[in-house]
Order: structure tokens, then sequence, then C-alpha cells
């Protein structure tokens, strides 16, 4: 038995050494930096100044988008020099009402800074903790323990940023309806108490990408409609584990559909100042995101 395991074990890992690894300039720097044997040698590795500063308004990669404003993540992913170092950020551009969507960050506690807009922010640690939610008028920050779900909402009609620092090169992020709903269609309906298979379906289907458009409250407040279609990319893919059972409405097909926004003219007029701001090159698109730091 054991030795079928280990022998199962020695063909795998044969088999995944010899797979392609794709490798890109910035991957193999990342990889130089983590063999390099000291800190000495990081530094001279990183041979030009300007390897040490990443721009958020024009980034190499790392930007989310949802219907309602982007996020730029600089990490071991997109930002070799923090490679060793131990912390990561995240530069949020709100449109009005725009929310980053609930979610956590799996390895590391994070700070937010909130620039220039007043942010509702919210979070849970774990079972048992209090909700906490605060104001963040600008010049404020406001701590989000490890692991805990948390989402921040811009709730005034100007563009908001925010900067959030990490405590880890790769804090990693997971989206929580984004994932949850990904999860068995059937599972789902019974961790719902037995909710409707299509029912289910339904609601994966509206779930946005972030930054998504925020509440009806500040939609009234700022005179904005929510759009009738928000861009919906981020959502976990579904492969035959969690595949949607046959002959109901969803099909992959369905699920991989991003529906644009169309009629949202008042929100999306009023987005554009967003974006001016960064060229639409960097507009990189919701494809990368389920791994990039929201
Ligand atoms: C603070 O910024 C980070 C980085 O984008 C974001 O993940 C987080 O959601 C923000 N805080 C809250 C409470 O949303
Ligand atoms: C906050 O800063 C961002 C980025 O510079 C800008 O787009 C936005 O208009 C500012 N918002 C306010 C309320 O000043």
């Amino acid at each position: 038995m054991f030795s079928k395991s280990l022998a199962a074990f020695v063909v795998l890992s044969t088999v995944l050494r010899s797979m392609p690894v794709v490798s890109t300039p910035l991957s193999d720097k990342v990889a130089e930096l983590r063999l390099d044997p000291t800190a000495v040698d990081r530094v001279n590795s990183l041979s030009s100044d300007d390897q040490f500063v990443f721009d958020f308004l024009n980034p190499p990669a790392g930007v989310v988008t949802g219907a309602a404003g982007h996020t730029v993540t600089a990490t071991s992913g997109t930002f070799p020099a923090v490679v060793g170092n131990g912390v990561a950020m995240t530069v949020g551009f709100f449109g009005p009402c725009g929310i980053n969507t609930p979610h956590t960050h799996p390895r590391a506690t994070e700070i937010n800074f909130s620039v220039n807009g007043t942010l509702r922010a919210g979070l849970l640690t774990e079972n048992g903790a209090r909700f906490v939610m605060n104001e963040l008028p600008p010049g404020s920050m406001m701590v989000f323990p490890q692991g805990a779900v948390h989402f921040e909402m811009n709730d005034g009609c100007e563009p908001a940023m925010f900067v959030a620092a990490f405590n880890s090169e790769d804090p990693g992020v997971l989206s929580v309806a984004q994932r949850f709903f990904g999860l068995p269609i059937d599972i789902l309906a019974a961790t719902m108490g037995g909710l409707g298979v299509q029912q289910v379906e339904g609601l994966e289907a509206m779930i946005p990408d972030n930054i998504a458009v925020g509440t009806d409250a500040c939609l009234q407040r700022c005179g904005l409609h929510r759009p009738p279609a928000q861009p919906t990319a981020q959502h976990q893919p579904r492969v035959s584990g969690n595949a949607f059972p046959t002959g109901t409405i969803g099909s992959t097909s369905n699920i991989t559909s991003s529906p644009q926004p169309t009629s949202s003219v008042s929100l999306n007029s009023t987005m554009i100042s967003v974006s001016t701001n960064n060229p639409t090159s960097t507009q990189v698109s919701a494809n990368a995101t389920s791994s990039s730091a929201v």
C-alpha cells in the first residue's frame, strides 16, 4: 500500500517536473532573489535603482478592474523588490459608491489608509468575534487582522483613493462571494438550508467583479443608478468537481459570459474621472484576478 503510493508519488513528481514552467522576466527575477543567500545579494541583484520603485499610476501589472473602480497591487507577483522584505501594498481607486467586496487575505494583516474619501469599512475575524465597523475619514487608517473577512465602500459621491499595506510580500486574497458561489451547487443549496438549485445558480450569476457598484442608499444619495449588469468574470471557474448538475439553467457557457454594463450612463460618466489617471493599457482585464491581491 505504502510503496504503491510512494511509486505514484514518484511518477507524479517526475511528470510535474517535466511540465513546462512559464517563465517571464519578472518570475525569473523573483526566482533569482529567492535564491540569493543574503539581503546584500538581493540588493545587488536589483542592479538598477528604479527596480526599488513601483508606480501605482502606471503599473506594469497587478490591476484588477470592476464596474466601480480598480485596485493596483504591488506584491512579489508584480514587484520583485519586495522579496525577502515581507511587505506589499495595494492602492485602490474607487468610483462614487464603489465597494471592495468582502474578502480575506490568507497570509497578511492589512492596514488601510483612507487618502481622500470617507470609507465605510467592516470586518469579521472568526466565529464568536463581534462585527466591527467604522467610517474612515480622509487621513485615517484601520487594521484588518490576517484572515478577517472585510470590505470597504466609498460612501461618497466623488472618486476616492485608499492605500493598503500588508505584512507579507504575498498576502493573497480570497473574495468571499466570488469563491463561495463556486462551490458545488448542491452543497451551496444545502448550506443555505435547502434553497433550490436554480435559485443558487441565479444568485451566482449576479456576483459582480470587484470593485463593484455599492449600496442603494449611496447610489440614491449621489443620484446614480445601478447598472443593469456588471462584469462577472471573477467567478470561481467550474471544473468537473463543482460542475452544474446537468439539465439546469446554468451551463458552463452561461457562467463564463460576462454581461457588460450597458445603460449605466450616469455612473460611468462619473467614473471617467477615476480612470483618466490610469492609461487604458494598464487596465488589465479581470481574468487575471483570482490570484491577485485586491
Ligand atoms: C484596504 O485595501 C485593501 C487592498 O486593496 C483591500 O483589499 C481591502 O479590502 C481594503 N480594506 C477594506 C476594509 O476593504
Ligand atoms: C482622490 O484621489 C484620486 C486620485 O488622485 C482622485 O481621482 C479623486 O478625484 C480624489 N477624490 C477626492 C474626493 O478628492
